[in-house]
């Protein structure tokens, strides 16, 4: 098993209508935790880190780690640039061998997001890695405390933007926000159905935590391929440190770190099963 493309992973959950999940990680006990998931279950998964995250978590000391798990892994890992901001970023990304990159433009007008697209596509193929962008604007923000309002994506718009761009995966929004929702989302099915019978491309659904089980495989069956989950991991993460810290007076670093591999594990089985219609 080995590092791959996410175009390669899209495909198979194409093939066998499941979806992959995309878990966003910021240290080693995150990395671990989700890649013992994905062995225990024997499905691929994607890691991936959010630009905008590097502020905690430098790409210098992430990508090589992130790329070397993938490597050693018993099962197949993309490894992703989440919400690419710059095209830097994407040059260092692709430069450190992610197999996949993001540019989210989904804040600009139609045709600019179109334009930086094309530009990340000529250079992701240079490296042979895939690339997904978003269209539409999804809520929340990955690792910012501004909130974006949602804009659901034109179907129309979608076909268009997929057959210029040539992208492998597209983010869509569908009434889906990222972080913890306020009370639960009203999905957008119906869009969803729509964007499916329009466009070829494999959808992408960002914003996972918070949304049940029911919608997840809802989404599944309406052609959503990659599923990303960010603030569940690092919430579980964070639950599961803490429980060990509450109940000992000199709490020990290896038994926190076990704590929060364990955190992260649980989470990201859960949403593996979800995610494969197990
Ligand atoms: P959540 O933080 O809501 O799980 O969203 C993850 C995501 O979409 C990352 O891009």
């Amino acid at each position: 098993m080995a590092l791959v493309t996410l175009k390669e992973l899209l495909l198979r959950a194409e093939e066998e209508k499941i979806a992959v999940g995309a878990f966003s990680v910021g240290n080693m006990e995150m990395v671990m935790g989700a890649v013992r998931a994905a062995e225990e279950t024997g499905q691929p998964i994607i890691l991936q880190i959010a630009e905008k995250r590097l502020k905690n978590s430098p790409l210098p000391l992430m990508a090589p780690m992130m790329v070397s798990a993938a490597k050693n892994a018993e099962v197949d890992i993309a490894v992703h640039l989440d919400h690419g901001l710059t095209l830097g970023c994407i040059d260092e990304a692709l430069a450190y061998g992610f197999t996949s990159v993001m540019l989210d433009a989904s804040l600009l007008p139609f045709e600019e997001n179109i334009s930086m697209t094309q530009k990340v596509v000529e250079k992701a193929r240079a490296f042979g890695a895939s690339v997904e962008a978003e269209l539409g604007v999804v809520g929340g923000n990955e690792g910012d405390t501004a909130e974006h309002k949602i804009l659901c994506t034109d179907p129309t718009s979608a076909k268009i933007f997929t057959e210029r761009t040539g992208v492998d995966a597209l983010a869509v929004a569908i009434g889906n926000a990222h972080g913890n929702y306020p009370v639960l989302p009203e999905l957008r099915f119906d869009i969803l159905e729509q964007i499916d019978k329009t466009v070829a491309t494999p959808l992408v659904l960002h914003g996972g935590t918070g949304i049940t089980d029911e919608m997840f495989r809802r989404a599944v069956a309406l052609g959503v391929r990659k599923i990303n989950i960010a603030t569940a991991s690092f919430d579980h993460l964070a639950k599961y440190a803490k429980a060990y810290t509450d109940t000992v007076d000199t709490p020990d670093y290896f038994t926190l770190s076990a704590e929060m591999v364990r955190g992260v594990y649980d989470n990201v089985k859960r949403h593996i099963n979800v995610f494969s219609m197990l």
